[in-house]
């Protein structure tokens, strides 16, 4: 049975790690991706591009093909697909031919979390998402975010248990959001995340992430009925 597989990848700490990244970027990615890092500012150009590095390795992996021969096959609701895209949801080629995984990526408090499912049959969608509690959420969160019942939910929720309640509401929205294609281009507050099938929480242990990080996984419902539910680390 086909398998959500996770790998987490701690920030990377040493000021020398960031030269590494930028070589391993030049050797490995696509010109569209080292355009994308390039209009960026450093930091955030450089954890741009170790998540990119991680995510291609990663796939290359899962796949026995060397990282460097795939070619990224990207799709973005408004601009398409194309080998010369970089950004929407990821997705890579090998020889010409698009590859049979269905990935996502995120990053949070400098770590990247990846996600794939292998032997993806046509149309698997895979969603995953990371925060920190401490560091989502801002003033009149609730009301761009989320639904009235799920407000509700939290009405009970004591006050310091509130930033982890509502990053978890946050990180299964953008997982779902990820896995239906459109990201925040639909309004978070139009989407229930209490209960939907093929979402769920993520327990930062399982995925190798901090304890006080949320996380959350969403996979496409075709995907599940035919097999590929499962979940595993890497
Ligand atoms: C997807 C989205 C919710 C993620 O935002 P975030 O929480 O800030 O960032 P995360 O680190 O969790 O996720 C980033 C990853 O989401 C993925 N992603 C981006 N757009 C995606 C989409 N439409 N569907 C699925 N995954 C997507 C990419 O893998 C991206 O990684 P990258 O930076 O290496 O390209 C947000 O970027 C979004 O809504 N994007 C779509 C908006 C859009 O379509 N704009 C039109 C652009 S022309």
């Amino acid at each position: 049975m086909a398998q959500c597989e996770m790998r987490a990848v701690p920030p990377f700490l040493l000021p020398g790690e960031a030269a590494a990244v930028q070589r391993d970027a030049e050797r490995l990615l696509d010109s569209a991706e080292l355009t994308r890092a390039a209009a960026m500012a450093p930091a955030a150009g450089w954890m741009f591009l170790a998540g990119r590095v991680s995510q291609r390795v990663f796939a290359g992996q899962l796949l026995s093909v060397p990282a460097a021969d795939l070619t990224v096959a990207y799709s973005c609701p408004q601009c398409g697909t194309g080998p010369g895209l970089g950004h929407g949801r990821p997705g890579y080629s090998y020889r010409g031919a698009p590859v049979p995984l269905a990935l996502s990526l995120s990053r949070a408090g400098g770590w990247t979390l990846l996600a794939a499912v292998v032997d993806a049959s046509p149309g698997t969608r895979l969603g995953a998402d990371i925060e920190e509690p401490a560091r989502s959420g801002f003033d009149g969160f609730d009301e761009v975010a989320l639904t009235p019942a799920e407000r509700r939910t939290l009405r009970d929720v004591k006050a310091e248990l509130l930033p982890a309640a509502r990053a978890r509401l946050w990180t299964r929205k953008e997982a779902w959001l990820k896995m239906a294609g459109d990201g925040l281009r639909t309004a978070p507050s139009t989407v229930d995340v209490r209960e939907r099938p093929g979402l769920r929480d993520l327990d930062p242990a399982e995925a190798g992430l901090p304890p006080h990080f949320a996380a959350a996984v969403a996979l496409s419902v075709r995907a599940q009925a035919s097999g590929s539910g499962g979940s595993g680390s890497s």
